[in-house]
């Protein structure tokens, strides 16, 4: 993962501190503090590996366990403190190698740094007279039990003329809002994860025979993100043959998959912290019949028809309309459905074969952080205005995920049309002209599939 240890990446955040203190200071400035992931017992002494919090690492870029940045803004400046584990040859022999306080300066640029164990003692210190104290509500109950302390401590020494912060705020929109746009940096670093993920899925295409187990594949997608140096998979892979694509949050991966079946693939690598999300969706046998070509058509169009929407200054909402009235005329087209495109969406009868919606941000997270309506303040203050705050208009930098998808399951379908799930789903960044499709490497045309697959088997 990576450790900020050279100028040019500390720059990077250590740019990003001040961005974020100077929206502190013009909120009224205050102590803000970001702490790390806990570490998660997998069982007994065995942990889970460790994977940081992705607002601190955003503000860090390190990624050891038991550490907190704390970003002080006052009328003399910004300075940044780190708590984090103290160097310990004997425990590094256990568990590796640690940056220790007196290297992080250096490091990652913070303005000091000391060790977590005495993060408790510093705390009043830190927060003593500050105007506020800015943490993300909701987030770690930990840190907020360490803030109480804090301010009971401060309250006892009262008479020594000392105060808590009169005021505790929400971190999470501030930093929200800065993440939702990607820097250079960035960019670049999801570019390679989406393309590392991009050639995953073409080698679970060609690896695929009809009689695998569904987990065979996701064995193949491990491989390649590991061997070109991502980090783990940015969520559970969902390898999905015949009716199991219906399931979205399909997770068992071990059915075998049947000949004649399609099978949808939605993974994507984390690499140094940043997720990439593709979903795509093939025939086992490496050929379409034409019952799953006619709705693998029909979500190609959806899905393209979006794509023209990721445009900046678009709202966000509108690659879901215009995927939901391309499905909805191909359920009509096709008869799955019975009545207009327009009635169709009116009475939400698509949403029987379309259930989710057809995209999210795109970052640290698979489903990253940013509010998706216009903040409040840019919408004319009614009493009811976070009720009716419009969809987010987009902006160059963005990502976003495009995916729709058709699950048709039911006795009452036509035999040819049961247990098809189709989803198809692309990475898009938009730029100051469109959007920019960062996946396209993986093959989503019937043509480019069966090509493909026909090529692995010759
Ligand atoms: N892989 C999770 C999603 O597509 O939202
Ligand atoms: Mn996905
Ligand atoms: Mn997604």
């Amino acid at each position: 993962m990576s450790q900020a240890s050279n100028d040019s990446d500390h720059g990077i955040y250590r740019a990003r501190r001040e961005m974020l203190a100077e929206r502190l200071r013009l909120a009224g400035g205050g102590v803000a503090l970001v702490p790390t992931a806990p570490v998660a017992i997998r069982s007994r002494d065995s942990e889970f590996p460790f994977r940081h919090d992705s607002y601190f690492h955003y503000l860090t870029g390190f990624t050891e366990p038991e550490a907190l940045l704390a970003i002080v803004c006052d009328a003399s400046g910004v300075r940044s403190h780190l708590f984090c584990r103290a160097r310990d040859p004997e425990q590094e022999v256990w568990t590796g190698w640690r940056l220790g306080p007196d290297a992080a300066p250096a490091a990652l640029g913070v303005d000091a740094a000391a060790p977590i164990e005495r993060l408790d003692a510093e705390l009043p210190g830190l927060l003593a007279d500050r105007p506020a104290v800015w943490l993300g509500f909701g987030h770690s109950a930990a840190l907020d039990a360490r803030v109480a302390a804090a301010f009971e401590r401060l309250r006892e020494r009262a008479r020594s003329g000392v105060q808590p912060p009169a005021a505790l705020r929400d971190l999470t929109p501030l930093l929200d809002e800065m993440r939702l746009v990607k820097d250079a940096q960035e960019i670049g670093t999801m570019k390679r994860a989406i393309a590392i993920s991009a050639h995953a899925h073409i080698r679970a295409m060609r690896h695929a025979r009809a009689g695998q187990r569904e987990y065979e594949l996701e064995a193949e997608l491990l491989h390649e993100f590991r061997r070109h140096g991502a980090q783990s998979p940015a969520y559970g892979s969902i390898v999905a043959s015949g009716a199991n694509a219906c399931v979205l949050h399909y997770e068992r991966n071990d059915a075998r998959m049947a000949p004649g079946s399609l099978v949808l693939i939605d993974a994507g690598c984390e690499l140094d912290g940043y997720a990439a999300d593709i979903t795509r969706t093939f025939p086992v046998d490496g050929r379409f019949t034409p019952e799953q070509r006619a709705v693998y058509e029909v979500v190609l169009a959806a899905q393209a028809a979006a794509i023209d929407c990721v445009l900046p200054g678009q709202p966000f909402d509108a690659a879901h309309d215009a995927a939901v009235r391309v499905l909805a005329q191909g359920l009509v087209d096709l008869k799955l459905l019975a009545g207009s495109v327009d009635e169709v969406i009116a009475s939400g009868a698509y949403k029987r074969f379309y259930m989710h919606r057809t995209g999210h941000w795109l970052g640290l997270d698979v489903h990253d952080a940013g509010d998706y309506r216009e903040p409040l303040a840019a919408t004319l203050g009614s009493p009811d205005a976070a009720a009716e705050r419009p969809s987010r208009r987009l902006k160059p930098g963005m990502v976003v995920t495009v995916e729709p998808g058709l699950y048709l399951r039911g006795d009452d379908l036509p035999p040819g049309f049961r247990d098809i799930g189709i989803r198809i789903e692309d990475d898009v960044l938009v730029t100051v002209a469109e959007g920019e499709v960062l996946s396209e490497a993986a093959p989503k045309s019937v043509a480019a599939i069966e090509t493909l697959m026909a090529e692995a088997r010759a």
